[in-house]
């Protein structure tokens, strides 16, 4: 099979969904590559490599044309403007794996079905344990939790570790994390190896000793959140009372904070808002606020989606898209967790097998033959339940 790689044309995008270290393990399974010109190069792959490891290096079209499988950092949907572009390129059976906000843009899905071609969105990837080297959200929030630490340093009048110089001493800086799954543990664990004290909070008591494992302190609060977890390890969504408590009991934790860095998020809602403007206004001048939640309306009031903001001295970063800042070792990430999710499907005789009994597979497909069959959507577009039957490709 033939395996087409565009060039993102999301603005600001510098990943690439594949690069060129993958090709082998696709060589090796008998696929074809064939790369849009450039693709790589935002991120610091060459067409000449691409070339080096057996691909052909082609125009976008012939991507589109060729390709019996595209593999996208963003499809239509996480691309809504420029994706639009390339959907009378593509055909009806042809293959497109990437992200594309399945669960939120759900006309672009339908536009996506209407072209007849097989889409799988990477978001759906379940959080078991055999997917996890195919989980786009995992790897990229590692991204962001460890550039969050870096935008907040380099915004903060501090420095982040102690120093016992001739000049004097210098205290550490006092970083807390609130939230801390992927991205937050990734946050505390760049802030600790930069010298920071850090300070973190998760209503999941169950991470206290992950956070204690990296070095970080676990803010003890009574909210009697015993039971946040749901059966996939993801955060139920807390009341109202809950999060006031919650807010009153941070207070003094932030406002003893030089950098607050904010990843709180419940699956399929709203981020909730957990630090208030009074309680910004609370931390000391010059002090810097990352809410890694901003493109989901943010943990921090105030927080303004890819703006810089400042309130009472205080900065408040409310950074989009982080991994396409770091966009070598992101796409090196994203490209590792799109081979084997495409090896995945690839059955014993190298043949392409859509078995919808692997939830994987199940859970990832969002249309097939001009039609939404993904459960999950199917209910939020208020449609009946997708017929159950296995396909092959
Ligand atoms: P995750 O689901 O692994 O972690 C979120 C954590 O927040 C969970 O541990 C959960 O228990 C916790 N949480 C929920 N409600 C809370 C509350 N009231 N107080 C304290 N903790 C609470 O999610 P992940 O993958 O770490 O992503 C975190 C956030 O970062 C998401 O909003 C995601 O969209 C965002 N993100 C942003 C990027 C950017 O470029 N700005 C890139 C990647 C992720």
């Amino acid at each position: 099979m033939i395996i087409g790689v565009p060039k993102e044309s999301y603005p600001g995008e510098r990943r690439v969904a594949l690069i060129p270290a993958s090709l082998q393990a696709l060589s090796k399974v008998g696929m074809e590559v064939i790369v849009e010109e450039g693709a790589g190069l935002d991120a610091g792959f060459t067409d000449a490599e691409y070339k080096e490891k057996g691909a052909k290096v082609v125009s976008r079209d012939e991507v589109f044309s060729k390709g019996e499988i595209i593999l996208q950092v963003r499809s239509h949907g996480a691309n809504q403007d420029a994706g639009k572009a390339d959907l009378p390129k593509m055909r009806k059976g042809q293959i497109v794996i990437g992200t594309a906000e399945p669960l939120s843009e759900l006309d672009a899905a339908k536009e996506l079905a209407a072209t007849g071609v097989t889409h799988f969105a990477l978001e759906l990837v379940p959080r078991i344990t055999r997917a996890q080297s195919m989980d786009i959200l995992s790897s990229m929030a590692t991204v962001a939790g460890y550039k969050a630490v870096i935008l907040a340093s380099d915004k903060l009048p501090r420095m982040f570790p102690m120093m016992m110089t001739a000049a004097g001493t210098v205290a550490p800086a006092r970083v807390f994390v609130i939230g801390a799954g992927v991205a937050g543990l990734q946050a505390i664990a760049s802030a600790k190896k930069a010298g920071a004290k850090v300070l973190a909070y998760d209503i999941r008591p169950a991470v206290k000793e992950q956070i204690e494992s990296l070095g970080g302190k676990f803010l003890e609060m009574d909210l009697g959140t015993e039971d946040a977890e749901d059966k996939g390890g993801y955060a139920k969504e807390q009341s109202e009372e809950t999060i006031q408590k919650q807010r009153q009991m941070m207070k003094d934790a932030i406002a003893d904070s030089d950098v607050v860095i904010t990843t709180a998020a419940i699956p399929g809602r709203k981020a909730p808002i957990l630090v208030t403007r009074d309680m910004v206004e609370g931390m000391v001048t010059g002090s810097v606020v990352v809410d890694l939640a901003a493109e989901r309306g943010g943990n921090v009031e105030g927080t303004e989606a890819g703006k810089t903001v400042v309130i009472g001295g205080v900065t408040i970063l409310g950074p989009e898209n982080l991994p396409a800042t770091v966009p070598y070792h992101a796409s090196q990430m994203f490209a590792k967790n799109i081979v084997t999710f495409l090896q995945n499907m690839i059955n014993k005789e190298g043949q392409l097998e859509m078995n919808l009994e692997d939830e994987i597979i199940n859970d990832t497909l969002v249309c097939k033959d001009g039609e939404v069959v993904n459960a999950r959507m199917r209910e939020l577009m208020g449609l009946a339940a997708p017929a159950t039957e296995g396909s092959d490709a």
